[in-house]
């Protein structure tokens, strides 16, 4: 049996095609589509990481962090188009390199988007929790520490040097907190959000959408008024003397963390089977989410570091804390704080969407238990996949913190974007006469640049966290051959064919 038996594109687009009870509803035009991946882009990356990007790592040169990782976005994302337009099955990076790479590549990416979505919906459920608290507290209701924070916070030698609150030993200590509440209930919510169905999530996604862009613009529009040019020098602080504070080390590290913020226009190719005309509108939903969120951060990151000196910035809520220090500004304050609780919330809400519907398909495959692939009778979702990853990832992100999370989250992603890149390549080699509504331009040098740009943002990311990588991709190995490849319905394919080939022969 081989591990890089490939699934052909044509059993693919017949099984996407197929109607009856195991099948997806088709209600998303290209509208819809750039409104999702809207709703997964702008979120924990702008209103929280921006700050701590600038305030750590590149200064007021954060807006060019911001356009190093839309470079290497922006190349995935051609690349993404043409994979969705010509492969357009729920599943994104999976199904592609099921088609391209062979069964084991699909598993390792299928994993390995476990870390980009459910891990994501995670990450930004903790920074929901936070802006969501401060909310409370502008409002006047305040909620104890024990049910807002982490119970477990991971500690290095130099937080315990540094006699950093709750780090007793490096590794992982407790912090007397409980558990985080609030970002429990956010991803419960999401999670029956996206049982009731696939429509009404979009419905409620294009409504935070509309209010968390107002929200950036309003910004943008009075913000820029008081920006104090003065900030902005020097637009880049010269290095510490350590890699990756401030100078251009510190620019390229600021983009590796800031990357969080683009994640998500890949989450729009999941939603394939659900899209009325895929071919046509998957590769506008991805271009299209990624380039009006570019121009937005490139913008915001600008204003907010003309507001306020980038030293000021490494607090939880940098939007909000920026209009808080201009007089004139300060009524932004409150409509913020909503746009981001809201605007989080709904980046929540599709990345748990992308982990149900790429379980979906790998249930499909035999990869993963066969629950993973049952439709509700009614609401035609995944929903036994939608709830389990819904309790599994509260459970996540009620107990752990948010910077060992978005982490991981990073790298993640950018590995799969590696592979996508690396699968367009291929695909154009092994099956030049496929149609492709939408082609990347300029193959092979596009994906190449493309795998390039994502390895370098990998590159500036901790050692821990490849540590981290690499036991995931462990055990993942372990339940791929303890489960996957003996359960594949492609294998027993294969070796039905090859038996009734040797019984002819015979
Ligand atoms: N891009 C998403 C965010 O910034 C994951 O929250």
């Amino acid at each position: 049996m081989s591990l890089w038996a490939t699934k052909s594109i044509t059993a693919l687009r017949a099984e996407a095609e197929a109607t009856g009870e195991r099948s997806l509803k088709r209600t998303l035009g290209a509208l819809n589509l750039t409104m999702l991946g809207i709703g997964a882009i702008i979120g924990a990356g702008i209103f929280v990481l921006t700050g701590l990007a600038a305030a750590l790592h590149a200064g007021p040169a954060v807006p060019l962090s911001f356009v190093a990782a839309a470079v290497a976005c922006g190349l995935a994302g051609l690349c993404y188009a043409e994979m969705a337009s010509a492969v357009p099955v729920a599943g994104s990076a999976y199904t592609y390199s099921y088609a391209t790479m062979g069964e084991f590549a699909a598993w390792i990416i299928g994993w390995d988007l476990v870390l980009e979505y459910a891990m994501g919906a995670a990450t930004v459920g903790v920074g929901w929790s936070g802006y969501f608290v401060s909310m409370l507290d502008y409002f006047g209701v305040h909620l104890p520490t024990a049910i807002t924070s982490a119970p477990l916070r991971w500690c290095t030698g130099a937080d315990v040097t540094n006699a950093v609150a709750a780090c007793a030993t490096a590794g992982w200590n407790a912090t007397g907190s409980l558990f985080n509440l609030p970002a429990m209930v956010i991803v419960l919510v999401a999670t029956a959000v996206l049982v009731v169905g696939i429509e009404e999530s979009a419905k409620v996604n294009n409504i935070i959408v509309i209010l968390k862009i107002s929200v950036v613009l309003l910004f943008i529009a009075f913000g820029f008024r008081y920006v104090d040019a003065g900030n902005w020098q020097p637009f880049i602080p010269p290095n510490t003397g350590s890699f990756g504070e401030f100078g251009w080390s510190g620019v390229f590290r600021g983009a590796g963390l800031i990357f969080f913020a683009y994640i998500g226009f890949d989450a729009v190719s999941t939603a394939a089977q659900e899209a009325k005309n895929p071919q046509k509108d998957m590769p506008v939903g991805i271009l299209g989410s990624l380039a009006i969120c570019t121009i937005l951060y490139i913008v915001v990151s600008l204003i907010l570091t003309g507001l306020v000196r980038y030293d000021r910035l490494n607090v939880a809520h940098p939007v909000a804390y920026a209009v808080e220090q201009i007089p004139q500004l300060s009524w932004l304050r409150p409509l913020i704080t909503v746009g981001a609780v809201l605007g989080l919330g709904s980046v929540v809400l599709v990345m748990l969407l992308g982990q149900s519907r790429v379980f979906y398909s790998m249930s499909r495959d035999g990869l993963i238990g066969e629950w993973a692939g049952r439709v509700h009778p009614r609401f035609r979702t995944p929903y036994l996949s939608t709830i389990y990853v819904g309790l599994i990832v509260a459970v996540i992100t009620g107990t752990f913190p948010i910077q060992i999370l978005g982490e991981l989250v990073n790298i993640g992603t950018l590995l799969a974007f590696v592979l996508v890149c690396a699968g367009v390549w291929i695909l154009r080699n092994k099956r030049p006469d496929l149609d492709r509504p939408f082609r990347t331009p300029l193959v092979p040098l596009v994906p190449i640049l493309g795998m390039l740009s994502c390895f370098g943002l990998m590159a500036t990311l901790p050692g821990d966290t490849w540590l981290r990588l690499f036991i995931w991709l462990l055990i993942g190995f372990v339940i791929y051959f303890g489960y996957g490849k003996k359960h594949s319905v492609l294998q027993r394919e294969r070796a039905a064919a090859a038996g009734g080939e040797s019984t002819r022969k015979g």
